[in-house]
């Protein structure tokens, strides 16, 4: 069964596929559900820190998704911005594979 914390499922791993990222709106956040090569998968806040946009209109490469708008960078991994305009890393949450199913554990 469920490890204590505040776990919810954002989507089925068969919803992404492999080396793409996908919008997931659940309990009020946008996120975007990334899958890597490899088969690791990530999630983060779906709007860019540096202003409006849905990163998942961006590209996606090698665990880095690259921001639409004005082309600043994020390791999905990790949230860190990894270049100009991004001052402010990316939220990033903790996720579980549970029978398919990816679940990411909600902050408090
Ligand atoms: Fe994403 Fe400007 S809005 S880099």
């Amino acid at each position: 069964m469920s490890e204590a914390g505040n776990w919810v499922r954002v989507a089925s791993v068969d919803d992404v596929e492999e080396g793409a990222a996908i919008p997931v709106e659940t309990m009020g956040l946008q996120l975007a559900v990334y899958r890597l090569q490899g088969g690791q998968i990530c999630v983060t806040d779906n709007i860019c820190t540096h202003a409006f946009a849905l990163l998942t209109d961006g590209w996606f490469e090698n665990g880095v998704i690259e921001c639409a708008l004005h082309a600043g960078q994020f390791d999905v991994r990790t949230g860190k911005g990894l270049c100009a305009p991004i001052e402010e890393d990316l939220r990033t949450y903790k996720v579980r594979v549970e029978d398919g199913e990816i679940l990411i554990e909600l902050p408090d």
